[in-house]
């Protein structure tokens, strides 16, 4: 399966909002083969979630690990939401860390609703409805975002907390979970 390069920031293709996928072409094997190079192209640069604008096709299509942080990261699901509507839940939003395969070796914090609900289509054109909290809850709209020509700088609220990886592990972390679409070894984060 081979992988994909991923965008940087600065290509149009990240501030372009993405098609929905039809119905038809859900079965394809254009589609199918799409989604097994999305997830092999995250899991080979270490990330934790990736959107198909990030590899330039404009689709809202996104792959997830559906990370647990008692569990390693090798165990983690992988999810594939199709066409998703994501609804935040009523709250204080939650500030953590988050970094981005696009936006490569650099961290900030990124306040976001702690909780929501989602509707999507599996890869089989199955429909997905579920509620995700917390860490999976930040991937999921991270992912979404890239659906909507967003990217997670956009969502910052003050961006002196933003940083290279190598300063943020040096002087802003104090055992924080790894941000998201991003590992501390990973340089491609
Ligand atoms: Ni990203």
């Amino acid at each position: 399966m081979p992988i994909r390069d991923i965008l940087r920031l600065g290509h149009p293709a990240l501030r372009t909002p993405a098609s929905s996928v039809g119905d038809t072409d859900l079965q394809s094997d254009e589609i199918q083969i799409l989604v097994d190079d999305m997830l092999e192209t995250m899991r080979s640069a270490g990330g934790v979630g990736l959107a198909a604008p990030q590899i330039g096709v404009s689709l809202q299509l996104f792959v997830y690990l559906a990370v647990d942080v008692d569990r390693p990261r090798e165990d983690a699901e992988e999810k594939v939401l199709i066409n998703p509507a994501v609804e935040p839940e009523a709250g204080e939003p939650v500030y953590d860390w988050e970094g981005c395969l696009s936006i490569p070796d650099l961290r900030g914090l990124v306040p976001r609703p702690q909780a929501v609900r989602v509707h999507a289509l599996d890869r089989e054109g199955s429909k997905l409805e579920f509620r995700a909290t917390d860490y999976e809850a930040r991937i999921i709209q991270h992912e979404f975002d890239h659906l909507n020509g967003i990217v997670f700088v956009d969502r910052m609220r003050d961006l002196r907390s933003l940083a290279f990886s190598a300063e943020w592990e040096r002087y802003m972390t104090e055992g924080d979970e790894p941000p998201v679409e991003s590992e501390a070894a990973a340089e491609a984060g």
